[in-house]
């Protein structure tokens, strides 16, 4: 496990790299502490609560008046939250401004922090650039790189003019049969905590700065760590989901092993400023993340020292007690969750909380610490400096999706495609070859490329969900004049060709839809690795898929395999290493399972239980 002791030796000189460095781009946040306390003794009861209601934009605004009549101070955009218009750039640009307009109307025109999914680029805007999914991202171990990509990401999420996305992912997934595990960077803690302070301080930046935006580590705290379970599921079950179910599932451990596998990416994220953390849907022994005063207050505020706020996930609070909506405001409120994410519910949480206060049952000290730590951000982020106009800056359309910004994304595609396998000689492929036969369902497909979180919530198969490069149109970018490229869906008609390259792995998903008790590749995947095999002809296959898959038998068919995760639009950057341009450099960031009844298979299973078909780490070059 070499590689793995120099993981920990460079994430160990991150962490005191990072925090020496965090110190100097923003100010603590309990340094705005006068500002807030001087607004704070303005503010009315009702004017407090609506700071702590976050409502879905759909909803609210299609209550006129409801932005004011709660004093709403947060607005979010949940997976399928898009403008009535489409998802166009001016679409979300327009949406945004509305809703802040809106807010400026009350009493103390305390602007709203507007939140979405920016989980791998603004993912919901059309031609927005798409980079890897974490579990790629993962694979390149470099926090430089993490870092910029998180930086262009804030700028294309502020060209719409919104100020807060709900990333870093810092979750440490233990079974890739979860349907997050591409959410996340790593099964290891050391290097989910490197790369997730470097996308913390990317998305951040000095947070005064107008192209900074608010991060959000999430989702607190061990939801990676759920058991896998055939149970029925306290939760609808998803449409498509699997029987077997991990999202939102209970983390059963010691608080010393969730400490050791669970905190660090937390640890790290608030010594380097985060301003915002999102506690978990799951469970941690039986108890809800968002009704345990344990993790919510003792560990992240008193002992780890946590000056920003608590957003719960999307309905969370409604799971504490299901068949009682105030005791579950009144429980999570308490245990020290300080803002609500009620997109549909938002009027009903703020007239329960009203209540709850009214009643004694949360004490107002603790309505002035939420409000104290979202107030403190807001001034952070310069939100409350009259002189600046808290309406989009449009002149950042112009970099929106910009080329320079693709080139990045591209780097980022190259340093994460893992080579498992290269024999023959197959790569790299020579760009004057004579023929190239592309095969596969994800060799021409956008929404294969870039999985879930992208347009849609779920993701969407097929070339219409963005712009960008696929595969097979880098492939025919790449080569020369005299090389043909052909291309046929199932593998047929390869015959004659110098080469055939299958695009194969998993079609997009997002959360619990994701869960499943099969990573077997596809009939129809494993049918084009034949068709090429019949050909005669040596056989490249990459995988495009949010996590491991069972390859065995494509594997022994293959001459080379290599593992592209979820790489997002910039296709170009796998034909760099196709044809040599850059000698892959990626190692895997999570342990490759030989078969399923191994799973959950990873670095902190019992070594004995440790016999992967390609160890974590693994990765070849030319
Ligand atoms: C979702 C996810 C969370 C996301 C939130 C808002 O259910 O659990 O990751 O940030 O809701 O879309």
């Amino acid at each position: 496990m070499r590689s793995y002791s120099i993981l920990v030796a460079c994430a160990l000189l991150g962490i005191f790299q990072t925090v020496s460095l965090s110190s100097s781009d923003s100010k603590r946040l309990s340094s705005y502490d006068a500002q807030v306390k001087e607004l704070l003794a303005q503010m009315t009861l009702d004017e407090k609560i609506g700071q702590m209601t976050q409502p879905e934009q759909g909803p609210v605004l299609a209550n006129p008046g409801d932005m004011q009549k709660y004093f709403i101070g947060s607005v979010l955009s949940g997976g399928d939250s898009d403008p009535a218009e489409g998802n166009g750039l001016e679409a979300w640009t327009d949406l945004y401004d509305r809703v802040q307009s809106e807010a400026l109307k009350t009493r103390l025109k305390i602007p709203v922090l507007y939140g979405v999914d920016a989980v791998h680029g603004h993912s919901n805007v059309l031609g927005a650039v798409i980079f890897p999914h974490n579990i790629a991202l993962g694979c390149t171990r470099d926090p430089a790189l993490v870092e910029k990509i998180s930086r262009i990401t804030a700028e294309e999420v502020r060209a719409t003019g919104i100020q807060w996305t709900f990333a870093p992912c810092v979750a440490v997934p233990q079974d890739i049969r979860w349907g997050r595990t591409y959410e996340g960077f790593s099964e290891d803690p050391a290097l989910v905590e490197m790369l997730g302070v470097a996308a913390v301080r990317g998305l951040q930046g000095d947070l005064k700065n107008p192209l900074s935006v608010l991060a959000c580590a999430k989702h607190y705290v061990g939801d990676g760590g759920t058991a896998a379970t055939t149970a029925p599921r306290p939760e609808a079950v998803p449409k498509g989901a699997s029987r077997l179910w991990l999202d939102q599932g209970d983390a059963s451990m010691d608080e010393a092993t969730l400490r050791r596998i669970h905190l660090p990416g937390y640890v790290a994220a608030i010594n380097a400023g985060v301003g915002s953390i999102m506690p978990s849907f799951s469970t941690w022994n039986g108890v809800r993340c968002s009704a345990s005063r344990r993790l919510l207050t003792e560990i992240l505020k008193e002992e780890l020292g946590f000056e920003g706020f608590l957003i719960s996930d999307y309905n969370a609070i409604t799971q504490i007690r299901p068949d009682d909506y105030k005791a579950s405001v009144e429980i999570s409120i308490n245990a020290g969750m300080d803002m609500a994410m009620e997109p549909t519910s938002y009027a009903k949480f703020f007239n329960t909380l009203k209540e709850l206060v009214t009643e004694g049952r949360v004490p107002m000290s603790r309505i002035d610490d939420a409000v104290t730590r979202i107030l403190r951000v807001k001034f952070a982020m310069g939100l409350m400096d009259k002189s600046r106009s808290q309406l989009a800056d449009r002149k950042l359309h112009k970099s929106f999706g910009s080329p320079a910004h693709r080139e990045l994304a591209r780097e980022a595609v190259r340093k994460s495609v893992v080579l498992l396998k290269n024999e023959r000689n197959a790569l790299p492929v020579a760009k004057d070859i004579a023929r190239i036969h592309v095969a596969g369902k994800s060799a021409d497909d956008i929404g294969n490329q870039c999985g879930g979180w992208t347009i849609r919530w779920q993701g969407q198969s097929g070339k219409v969900t963005t712009g960008g490069t696929t595969v097979l149109e880098a492939i025919k970018a790449a080569v020369s004049r005299n090389t043909s490229v052909t291309y046929s869906i199932d593998g047929s008609g390869a015959e004659g060709a110098s080469i055939g390259i299958a695009v194969i792995g998993e079609r997009p998903y997002a959360e619990g839809v994701g869960d499943t008790s099969d990573l077997s590749l596809s009939k129809e995947d494993v049918a084009v690795i034949r068709n090429l095999k019949k050909a005669g002809i040596p056989v490249a296959v990459i995988l495009i898929a949010g996590r491991p898959m069972i390859i065995d038998s494509v594997l022994r068919q293959s001459d080379s395999f290599m593992a592209a995760f979820l790489p997002g639009t910039e296709g170009s950057g796998i034909a760099d290493v196709l044809f040599g341009d850059y000698s892959p450099t990626a190692k895997l960031s999570f342990s490759w399972p030989k078969s399923m009844d191994q799973l959950p298979l990873n670095i902190n299973v019992p070594k004995d239980r440790y016999s992967p078909l390609f160890p974590y780490g693994y990765g070849l070059s030319y």
